[in-house]
C-alpha cells in the first residue's frame, strides 16, 4: 500500500540525516545556520539553479565561483556586457541558459527592484524559469512548501514507492507523491535534504540502503529490487551529424571566429566558421585559403552526436564579417567545448608545423 506512508516518516528522519551530512556547496546556506537564521541569497540560489539545469553538481562548482566573484549580485549580473557573460559561460553548455540568464537579472533590475520575486507565480513570469526552478528557488530561498523534482529525486520516490512504471511515463505520479511528502516547515533544507539523499545515499547503480535514513520505510528496499529502479523507457539512439569546421588566423596572429546566431544551437557563443551540419555536408570552406585536413572532433548534443572535420589553414586575410581576436585577447576557455576541442586539435597542427607564425 503507498498510502500509509505519510510525511512524517520521511521528514524527521530525513532531515536528522541532512542535519549531519548535508553536502557543502557554494551556494548553500548549511542547516545549523540557517537554524540560527541565516538565509541564502536568492540571487545565488537562482543562478545555481540556472546553473544545475542538466548539469552535474561538479562541473558547476567553479563556474558558480567565477560567476559570483565577477558579478557578486543581479544588478552586476544585469550590467554586464553580453560577450563577457557568454565567454564564462562557455563550456557548461545548453547556451540559451545563459542568454536568458542576463535576460531575467535585467528583468530583476528593471522591473523588480533588484530583488527576486518570492511567489511560485511571479518566478514563472521571468526569462528562463520553468516550474522546476520555480519551485527550487522558492523552496531553497525562501522556504516555501514547493515540492522540487529533479533526477535524484525521482529515484528516491520510485524506490520509496515502489513505482514500477517507467520514466519519463511516471513523472506525473512521482509529483504527486512527492508532494504528498512535501512539509511546511525547513522545506528548504527538505528539497536539499532529498537531492542530496539521491545524489550520496540512493544512488542509481548501487544504492547504499545500509546507511539510507530512510530504510526503514522504503518499498522498493524491502521488496529487494531498489537498484532496479527507476525503470527507464529505452532511449532512442541518436543520429550522427556531419560537418567541416575551419580554424585559421591572420597574419597578425590575429584569430578568425564568428560569432553564432543568436537562435540555435551554440546561439550567442564564438566559434571557429562551419558547414551546416547534416547527413552530407558541403566541403566548400567559408574563404579560399591553403586548407589542410587534420582530423576530426566528436561532440553530443541533445539529440545528435556530431563529427566534425577540423581544416586548418596557416594564415588568411582578415574576410569579412569574422571576429577577429587578437593572440594575447584569446582565451580558448571563452569558446565552447566543441570550438574548443577543433581548437585543441588545430594548435598540435600550429605549434607542430609552425605554420601560424607571422610572415617576416
Ligand atoms: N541539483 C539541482 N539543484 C540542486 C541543489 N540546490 N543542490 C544540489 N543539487 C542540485
Amino acid at each position: 500500500m503507498r498510502d500509509d506512508l505519510k510525511c512524517n516518516d520521511i521528514t524527521g528522519p530525513l532531515l536528522a540525516w541532512y542535519d549531519a551530512h548535508a553536502r557543502v556547496l557554494p551556494w548553500r546556506i548549511a542547516p545549523q545556520d540557517r537554524a540560527r537564521g541565516i538565509i541564502p541569497d536568492p540571487y545565488r540560489v537562482w543562478l545555481s539553479e540556472i546553473m544545475l539545469q542538466q548539469t552535474t553538481v561538479a562541473a558547476v562548482k567553479a563556474y558558480f565561483e567565477r560567476f559570483t566573484a565577477l558579478w557578486p549580485t543581479v544588478a552586476d549580473l544585469a550590467a554586464a556586457p553580453d560577450d563577457a557573460v557568454m565567454a564564462e559561460w562557455a563550456g557548461l553548455g545548453y547556451y540559451a541558459r545563459a542568454r536568458n540568464l542576463l535576460k531575467c537579472a535585467r528583468v530583476i533590475v528593471a522591473e523588480h527592484g533588484g530583488a527576486f520575486p518570492n511567489s511560485h507565480a511571479t518566478l514563472l513570469t521571468l526569462p528562463g524559469i520553468g516550474p522546476y526552478t520555480a519551485s527550487a528557488v522558492s523552496a531553497i530561498a525562501f522556504d516555501a512548501p514547493e515540492t522540487v523534482l529533479d533526477g535524484n529525486v525521482e529515484r528516491v520516490m520510485s524506490r520509496l514507492f515502489l513505482v514500477e512504471i517507467p520514466l519519463p511515463t511516471s513523472k506525473p505520479e512521482l509529483m504527486a507523491l512527492a508532494t504528498r511528502l512535501t512539509p511546511t516547515a525547513r522545506a528548504g533544507d527538505y528539497a536539499q535534504a532529498v537531492m542530496d539523499l539521491g545524489a550520496t545515499v540512493c544512488t542509481p547503480k548501487s544504492p547504499a540502503c545500509d546507511i539510507c535514513p530512510l530504510v526503514h520505510v522504503c518499498r522498493a528496499h524491502r521488496s529487494g529490487v531498489a537498484a532496479q529502479l527507476p525503470k527507464k523507457v529505452p532511449k532512442k539512439p541518436k543520429p550522427v551529424r556531419l560537418g567541416h569546421v575551419y580554424v585559421t588566423r591572420t597574419a597578425a596572429k590575429e584569430w578568425v571566429l564568428e560569432k553564432r546566431p543568436e537562435k540555435g544551437l551554440l546561439g550567442g557563443m564564438l566559434g571557429w566558421p562551419t558547414s551546416e551540419w547534416n547527413e552530407a555536408p558541403s566541403a566548400t570552406p567559408p574563404y579560399d585559403a591553403p586548407w589542410h585536413h587534420v582530423g576530426e572532433v566528436r561532440h553530443t548534443f541533445t539529440h545528435f552526436h556530431l563529427i566534425l572535420s577540423v581544416h586548418v589553414a596557416p594564415c588568411v586575410t582578415a574576410p569579412e564579417g569574422t571576429v577577429l581576436v587578437p593572440q594575447a585577447a584569446f582565451r580558448p576557455s571563452d569558446l565552447p567545448t566543441l570550438m574548443r576541442k577543433a581548437f585543441d586539435l588545430a594548435q598540435a597542427t600550429f605549434d607542430n608545423r609552425e605554420v601560424g607564425s607571422a610572415p617576416t
